[in-house]
């Protein structure tokens, strides 16, 4: 359980990105179908669809998680949380410099030409991110990646196939672009026996020994299933996530089960009744959340969401 006093305050973790399809709404409900095991100091957490963390920065400040596994197939969202991990100082010292170089432009025009700079100069250094030798290089990578998806276009994080970013800047007065308090609160969480991958979801199987099936609990959150054909939340990253990839999830989660691992999904309840046919002999919870990122800004309307457990809820 991780918090800080901070003048008079006790002050949390949160979430330091924006993310698509990020479960900050939905925490509510998550609360209430969590396992029993979560309160379980012996208990290892994994999540391998990290995206901005909201569960796992939710779940670490109330719960005694002994040890976390968390990981995402994007490589430069994942350097993000490992150069907070390691180099909390030169995050924000690169943070600093950006923001104000940011702020003291005056017109929209002035900001967009900064803006573009910073993406030029991030999209001209592609390399292979190593998370297990890190450098000032990539410090000053994690931290245009934070900077640009809070002054990009909904936080929206999509390349093109060359892998390069290419969201236009977003329409902000006065956007921030980063809490120095709540990097050293972070900075803390991912101190905490904390394990930071770059990965595709199937490879936590390897860690969930059959000795630690018991302790451990898996949320996952994966690419939403397209609700209609124009509401495609499935392109975060640059491999989209098709029904095949579901129906894989859908065995993989089988697998989990019959070893005994608690295992928490998410994803849109869709009309044709996909995941309710796939999840027949699972414990399907019905919810309503508010989604965050929509192309279309107006609509950000409540939707029907699906929590689905392999457990009972008896927290
Ligand atoms: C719905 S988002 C997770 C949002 C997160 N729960 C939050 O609160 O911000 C889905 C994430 O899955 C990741 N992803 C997509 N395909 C993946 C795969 N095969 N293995 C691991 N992560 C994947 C995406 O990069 C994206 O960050």
């Amino acid at each position: 359980m991780q918090s800080r006093l901070i003048q008079g305050q006790y002050f949390y973790a949160k979430p330091f990105l924006k993310w698509a399809g990020g479960k900050r709404q939905l925490l509510c409900e998550i609360k209430k179908n969590l396992p029993k095991n979560i309160k379980d100091p012996n208990t290892i957490y994994f999540e391998p669809f990290l995206g901005g963390g909201s569960v796992f920065f939710y779940l670490k400040n109330k719960y005694p998680i002994k040890k976390s596994i968390i990981s995402d197939i994007n490589p430069e969202l994942m350097l993000t949380y490992k150069c907070i991990q390691k180099d909390p100082e030169g995050i924000k010292k690169e943070l600093k410099e950006m923001r104000e170089k940011y702020l003291r432009k005056c017109t929209f025009e002035d900001k967009k030409d900064y803006y573009n700079s910073i993406r030029e100069t991030y999209n001209d250094n592609i390399y292979k991110i190593n998370l297990n030798k890190i450098n000032e290089q990539d410090v000053k990578r994690a931290a245009q990646t934070i900077f640009m998806n809070k002054t990009c276009f909904n936080g929206l994080f999509r390349v093109n196939k060359e892998g390069k970013f290419n969201v236009p800047m977003g329409r902000y007065e006065n956007p921030k672009i980063y809490d120095p308090d709540n990097i050293d609160e972070i900075h803390n969480v991912l101190n905490d026996n904390v394990i930071i991958k770059i990965q595709d979801y199937l490879e936590i199987e390897k860690n969930i020994k059959k000795n630690i099936a018991k302790n451990s609990f898996v949320y996952l959150d994966p690419p939403y299933r397209p609700i209609n054909k124009t509401s495609s939340f499935t392109e975060y990253y640059k491999n989209g996530f098709t029904d095949d990839d579901q129906i894989r999830l859908c065995e993989f989660i089988q697998r989990l089960t019959k070893n005994g691992v608690n295992v928490m999904l998410s994803n849109s309840k869709t009309k044709d009744g996909f995941f309710e046919k796939h999840y027949s002999d699972q414990k399907i919870h019905p919810v309503k959340a508010r989604r965050n990122i929509n192309s279309n800004g107006k609509k950000r309307n409540e939707i029907d969401e699906l929590i689905i457990t392999n457990y009972s809820i008896n927290i």
